[in-house]
């Protein structure tokens, strides 16, 4: 197990270098199945989930090496079609293995992916539009059996705009028999990305990034060498860690067009973000203001920058009312903030934060990806030292972010325990 401990009171200083996308580089992993031969992504990023990925693509029989953040994954067919409950239960979007194996093999067995901490993270709409596309799905003893002798196009309608059901369901289409519409489909980056990788493959993917996606399948696809866009949630992270420190940073290698949502809030509190011609230049240098919250799905503000946001407002003049639309229960850092000092009271998805002029450092615990990077951020800011405990939340979704932060003048240190 390992934690890190922080000392706070030290403003970031210098320049951070931000990775690709994690949820723009798993389904990329995944899209390799819809093609044989050596596929190259680059700008992976090198954290958990990404080999946990790597791990399941070998399981079925393909070949991942990583040389630095370039990934070769050889696909020379699938041997086994089975995603199995031990590697799913470790990661979520395994479920993004789905769509491919059935649109090119016929067949797929993937365990459900279950609940996480922030939520039940159903996938009937994955297997909704499967279904509609031909598809065979039966759930047995916690796997999803799915048989099609050939998918073919359909026009689906998801209630909710889901990221990794939108991803699915596109990779399904592509080389399903006919035109498959996507209504209400996510708008994220990430799928973005993953649509022009896929139609560099060779697929008739239009309106990625839009509501209504049409996918026009087609009989085969090549492989491909992709570089995936840069993570737009760890760029939104560092934003908030020089405004809760009162720092003064460059970001590199940001896509600010994918933040507009993320930096016009942060500059409503008082944050200066300016685009420089490597990325981005972030100051604070007054007394933060509080703002209310309501997470959307994009272009709204994000849900994964929620916490983060939480952390900066509980040392912000004011108060905050942060609204959490999209999972039933990412709140989990409110307890452990709480233990920080932080002044928070939650009523159903709102949370009410009033500012308190400091944090105090304390032993705290980490319970999911985002959570755990609210609680470094606020001990960051906090007077004294702070523990963090269960890191391998936060490994699983960011790079090195304890080296990035050390080398911004963090007192922070990674300890074994
Ligand atoms: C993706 O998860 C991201 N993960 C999540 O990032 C992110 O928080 C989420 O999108 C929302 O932006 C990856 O891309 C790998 P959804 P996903 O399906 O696709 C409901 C992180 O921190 N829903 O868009 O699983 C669901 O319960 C992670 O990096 C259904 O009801 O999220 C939720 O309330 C956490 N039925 C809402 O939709 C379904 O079939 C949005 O979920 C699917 C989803």
């Amino acid at each position: 197990m390992e934690k890190l401990v922080i000392t706070g009171g030290t403003p970031l200083k210098g320049s951070v270098r931000i990775s690709g996308a994690k949820n723009a580089t798993l389904p990329a992993m995944a899209a390799t199945i819809l093609s044989e031969g050596e596929h190259i992504i680059k700008n992976v990023p090198l954290l958990r989930d990404v080999f946990t990925m790597g791990r399941l693509l070998e399981h079925l029989g393909m070949k991942c090496s990583l040389e630095n953040s370039k990934m070769i994954i050889t696909n020379k067919g699938l041997r086994n079609l089975e995603a199995p409950y031990e590697l799913v239960r470790t990661m979520r979007a395994s479920i993004l293995v789905l769509g491919p194996m059935l649109a090119r093999y016929g067949h797929a067995k993937v365990s459900l992916p279950g609940g996480c901490a922030i939520g039940a993270r159903p996938v009937n709409l994955h297997l909704m539009g499967l279904e509609k596309m031909g598809a065979h799905i039966e759930l047995e003893q916690g796997y999803i059996k799915a048989t099609a002798r050939r998918l073919h196009g359909a026009h689906i309608y998801f209630d909710i705009p889901t990221v990794t059901g939108t991803e699915n369901l596109m990779m399904a289409a592509s080389l399903a028999k006919g035109v498959t519409r996507i209504e209400n489909a996510a708008r994220e980056p990430e799928v973005t990305d993953l649509a022009h990788m896929m139609n560099r493959m060779g697929a008739r993917i239009s309106g990625a990034g839009e509501s209504i996606i049409t996918i026009e399948g087609v009989d085969e696809l090549s492989p491909i060498e992709h570089s995936v866009i840069p993570d737009r949630i760890e760029t939104g992270t560092f934003i908030v860690a020089a405004g809760i420190t009162g720092g003064d940073i460059e970001i590199m290698d940001a896509k600010p067009e994918h933040l507009d949502a993320i930096i016009t809030k942060l500059q409503e509190t008082g944050i200066e973000c300016e685009q420089t011609s490597k990325g981005l230049r972030v100051r604070a240098r007054k007394q933060l203001k509080s703002r209310d919250l309501k997470t959307m799905p994009y272009p709204g503000f994000p849900t994964d920058m929620q916490a983060q946001f939480m952390a900066l407002m509980c040392i912000a003049e004011g108060t905050s009312v942060i609204r959490e639309t999209i999972f039933e229960n990412r709140f989990m850092h409110v307890a452990e903030l709480k233990r920080m000092g932080a002044d928070i009271t939650i009523e159903g998805s709102t949370a009410t934060v009033r500012g308190v002029k400091h944090l105090k450092g304390a032993p705290v615990m980490a319970t999911d990806l985002r959570a755990s990077a609210s609680l470094v951020l606020a001990g960051l800011a906090a007077e004294g030292n702070t523990v963090v405990d269960r890191i391998y939340h936060l490994d699983r979704g960011y790079e090195a972010l304890d080296k990035k932060l050390k080398n911004l003048g963090a007192q922070i240190e990674r300890i074994k325990t």
